[in-house]
């Protein structure tokens, strides 16, 4: 089984970034742990600052891959783009979002993903990757 992690804007900077919203870990080493609890799994990782650069992503792993987890940070909120690409690939896709973005300011209440999105997990920490993962196993 084939699972593919895009990552949007500033989720390079993990670790570093507003560590009281998201948490001291950086992705790189959450996704080890998240490869060694998935050994049956094959992970296909990205993360991009530039939109386009998402929407070819989507578009690459939607035809091959059997799920995507995608947190399109930033992006969730203002892409058309990235949300007409989740609505025309084929693999289901998990919006993720690290904080509870429901605490947050009203922006970031809307998506323009979730009602193309399989489900939507929200607020978890990076255990939402897992989470997400677990789903998309579970659906095979
Ligand atoms: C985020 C929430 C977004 O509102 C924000 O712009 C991010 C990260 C999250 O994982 O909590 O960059 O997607």
């Amino acid at each position: 089984m084939k699972i593919a992690i895009i990552n949007g804007p500033n989720l390079n900077l993990l670790g570093k970034r507003e560590p009281d919203v998201y948490g001291n870990a950086t992705f790189e080493s959450y996704f080890e742990t998240l490869k060694e609890r998935y050994p049956a799994v094959e992970f296909e990782y990205f993360q991009s600052n530039i939109e386009g650069e998402i929407i070819s992503k989507i578009q690459e792993f939607g035809f091959s891959a059997d799920g995507i987890v995608l947190n399109a940070a930033a992006y969730t909120h203002t892409s058309v783009g990235i949300g007409d690409a989740v609505k025309a690939v084929s693999a289901p896709v998990v919006e993720v979002h690290i904080s509870n973005v429901y605490q947050r300011e009203d922006f970031r209440h809307e998506s323009y993903i979730s009602a193309h999105a399989v489900g939507v997990i929200v607020g978890f920490g990076l255990f939402g990757y897992e989470l997400a993962v677990q789903s998309l196993v579970e659906r095979t």
